[in-house]
């Protein structure tokens, strides 16, 4: 009976992705930190065969069937839930019927991983509700499966790995290919980071990203006929200008970006690490008109959002994180100039789009987090 009632607290982490975007589905490195903003489960067995769902900021209560969790794949708001219990069954682990109050603060739609926190956390939560103690890695893997097979959205595994394995105050360098990981402590002098929602809603996220990913398989079916490569992140900037002339169009531009941003990844963890701040920044906005340009997934809030941003003196850099297509930009700001900065921003993206944007102070924490074990 320690909270409120329930006998354990889980909960998962909310992400931002500060360089390495719509590359982790290729082989790539990305360098993702998990945020505080999180979704927290609060459980408590109840020794039947059923999952009752509720959730702090909405009336709906929901009723899983331990024995049919495959089966709720239409459900608005309890799909991720089901999704993530049903893979998790599937992959041999212990369900047992259970309360479980869910409580997100990480905005629904904003691009900083909400659906991941919820998965991640909800696996979490059952294990220790069920006295089991697995890695937190496969965890991850098993949410991923669940966005994939259950939500529909073909993604990679990055939003996944981070909400369960961050660290207070780290970046995780992360690579896609081997899941390698590193922790890098994320100091940026006399800067902090700002997180901007540019508050329209998101429509087509899924069937686009879909679409690049689709897009960018292509360019590697071509590619692999030309030199030996195993996914695009094999290849060095070097290496496209020599083997890039088989592509065209459209695909070529979104090999191009995966591999520049592959670059940009390497060379952002350098700067970060000698403290070079300056150097830092300039690769999120170049990353940024990447994203625009040659990968075409922000739009145009995002790209007023990130240009009001990338003008003001402040800033040495912003772009979007996540999928795109509306949600978040990431600014590296200096903080004498975060306030002065937060107005600007505010009334240029207004006056350009109708919107106004929400900031969020980015802490950055620890994965997953288990309470009453
Ligand atoms: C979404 C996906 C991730 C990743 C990003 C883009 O957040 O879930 O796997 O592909 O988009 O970098």
């Amino acid at each position: 009976m320690q909270f409120n009632g329930y006998d354990y607290k889980v909960s998962a982490a909310g992400r931002v992705n500060l360089i390495g975007e719509h590359v982790d589905y290729c082989g790539g490195k990305v360098l993702p930190a998990a945020l505080s903003m999180r979704n927290t489960v609060y459980i408590r067995p109840n020794g039947t065969d059923k999952i009752n769902l509720s959730w702090t900021d909405l009336p709906d209560k929901i009723e899983l069937d331990v024995n049919r969790l495959g089966e709720y794949r239409h459900l608005k708001h309890a799909k991720y839930q089901a999704g993530s219990l049903y893979l998790w069954q599937q992959a041999g682990h212990k369900i047992v019927g259970c309360d479980m109050l869910h409580d997100c603060t990480v905005p629904f739609g904003s691009g900083l991983s909400s659906s991941a926190a919820i998965e991640v956390s909800t696996i979490a939560a059952m294990a220790t509700a069920a006295g089991e103690k697995p890695d937190s890695v496969e965890i991850a893997l098993v949410a991923q499966k669940a966005e994939r097979e259950y939500a529909g959205v073909n993604c990679g595994i990055m939003d996944q790995y981070v909400s369960a394995n961050g660290k207070k105050d780290c970046a995780i360098l992360l690579d896609c290919k081997t899941l390698e990981r590193e922790y890098v402590p994320v100091r940026l002098g006399d800067c902090e980071i700002v997180i901007a929602n540019c508050n329209k809603p998101h429509n087509l996220v899924e069937s686009k990203y879909n679409e690049r990913r689709a897009e960018v398989e292509s360019a590697l079916e071509i590619l692999k006929t030309k030199t030996e490569i195993s996914c695009l992140a094999d290849l060095t900037v070097e290496d496209f200008e020599k083997y890039g002339a088989a592509l065209h169009g459209k695909i070529k531009d979104r090999a191009r970006h995966v591999v520049e941003e592959c670059d940009r990844v390497r060379r952002a963890v350098k700067a970060m690490r000698s403290g070079k701040t300056e150097e830092f920044g300039k690769l999120l906005a170049a990353s940024h008109a990447s994203l625009r340009d040659l990968y075409e997934v922000t739009g145009k809030e995002l790209d007023s959002l990130a240009g009001a941003a990338n003008a003001h003196e402040a800033c040495l850099g912003s772009r979007m994180t996540g999928a795109g297509f509306g949600g978040c930009t990431v600014s590296l700001v200096k903080k004498e100039g975060v306030e002065d900065f937060k107005k600007f921003v505010a009334a240029r993206y207004e006056s350009e789009t109708g919107y106004k944007p929400t900031f969020y102070e980015a802490e950055l924490s620890d994965g997953i987090i288990r309470e009453g074990v």
